[in-house]
């Protein structure tokens, strides 16, 4: 048994400042339970290696990462050096392509302890996962700017969704349904308005259903699914989505239940072909960076899906999920808060008093 291999890719930001958290609750982790580890770290995929080469990664950076077990990455994006189209295509989005790593994992979970903005919702109430296709969808670069500088001046660009490519987001979702109690699929549609691609994507879900006849699918149009989000979150259990529209409801779901600094993903080939990512679902904050007030419980929480789907659920490494979260249950319900949570503790404090849990 060797150690799993792992990268670490801290980035920009507050990715730097969040990381040293993440790899914190790891160490205690792994240690209590005996896992071994062995990290290497790369400072590119960074808006600093950038400024330096001109580039956000080496040519061979495929290469370097294709013998890792994980890649486990902070955020990226200095949109004052570098445009963000530049910074994310040359990075995290070529990580999820060529990766293969076409499932985003994300998890929404409100916890005692933190002020919910919805009224009257306490912990149980909002409990769920967007299962986000990864791969392709609205985020092309197919497409162009036409007639620039002219009265006729227009732009396209297309969205791509393969049959295997839906297929297998939609069998992630519900198989991961049919693993709870509640087996019950949402998928984010708008077949009344993108009338070619979303009638079609409703399609592959009842194609994928068939498979799953103990698992309940309700399609709903993407703009009332999301006023659901704030107005019933109880409705929703694994909620599958486009590329675009999942990126939007993963920022929505853990605003309601409090911050974006608690959210965790993962970005899975669930295959195992490459190595998958797991990363913060926010991103640089450069609002806030320089401060040690970022909320590492983000960064924390991925660190532990990791280790769970290192582990395929089992084992040494379900232990060490199950008491990372322990631990981030415990510390959000008495322990000290950043800002976002609406206390004065720093990114540190909060890191430690997770590891403490962790080790203790
Ligand atoms: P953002 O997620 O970085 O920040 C949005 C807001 O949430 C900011 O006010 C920020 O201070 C706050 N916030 C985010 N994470 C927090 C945390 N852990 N604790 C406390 N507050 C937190 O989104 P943005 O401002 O749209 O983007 C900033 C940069 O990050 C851009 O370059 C963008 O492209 C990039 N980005 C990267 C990723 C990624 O690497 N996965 C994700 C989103 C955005
Ligand atoms: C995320 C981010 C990325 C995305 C950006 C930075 C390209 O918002 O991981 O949610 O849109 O996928
Ligand atoms: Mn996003």
């Amino acid at each position: 048994n060797r150690p799993f291999r792992i990268a670490v890719l801290p980035g920009d930001g507050i990715g730097k400042e969040v990381m040293p958290e993440g790899l914190r609750a790891l160490d205690a982790a792994t240690k209590r339970f005996g896992i071994a580890i062995e990290y290497r770290h790369f400072e590119w995929a960074s808006c600093d290696y950038y400024a330096a080469h001109g580039k956000m990664m080496p040519d061979d950076w495929k290469a370097q990462l294709q013998g890792m077990d994980a890649l486990f990455f902070g955020a990226v994006g200095w949109p004052a050096t570098v445009p963000d189209h530049v910074s994310l295509w040359g990075s995290l989005l070529k990580f999820r392509r060529e990766f293969d790593q076409y499932v985003n994992l994300r998890p929404v979970r409100l916890f005692e302890g933190v002020p919910c903005p919805l009224a009257g919702r306490k912990p149980g109430d909002i409990d769920y996962f967007v299962v986000r296709e990864n791969t392709e969808g609205e985020y092309t670069s197919l497409g162009g700017v036409m007639y620039e500088g002219t009265e006729r001046e227009m732009v396209i660009q297309e969205s791509v969704y393969s049959r295997v490519g839906a297929q297998r987001l939609l069998k992630f979702a519900f198989e991961l349904a049919q693993s709870r109690p509640r087996k019950h699929v949402t998928l984010a549609t708008k077949s009344n308005g993108i009338a070619i691609s979303m009638p079609w994507w409703d399609r592959q879900a009842d194609e994928v259903k068939k498979a799953y006849p103990d698992v309940a699918l309700d399609k709903q149009h993407i703009d009332i699914l999301s006023a659901r989000f704030v107005l019933q979150p109880g409705r929703f259990d694994v909620v599958a989505a486009t590329n675009l529209f999942g990126d939007i409801l993963s920022d929505l779901g853990p605003a309601t239940t409090g911050t974006i600094g608690l959210a965790p993903s993962g970005n899975l080939n669930p295959d195992r072909t490459f190595p998958s990512l797991f990363e913060p679902v926010h991103g640089s904050a450069p609002d806030i960076y320089g401060q040690n007030i970022a909320n590492p419980i983000a960064m924390i929480w991925s660190g532990a899906m990791m280790l769970d789907f290192l582990g395929r659920g089992e084992g040494a490494c379900r232990q060490a999920h199950d008491a990372i979260l322990a631990a981030i249950e415990a510390v959000l319900r008495d322990g000290p808060r950043t800002p976002d949570l609406g206390g004065k503790a720093s990114t540190t404090e909060l890191g430690e008093a997770v590891a403490r849990n962790i080790a203790s």
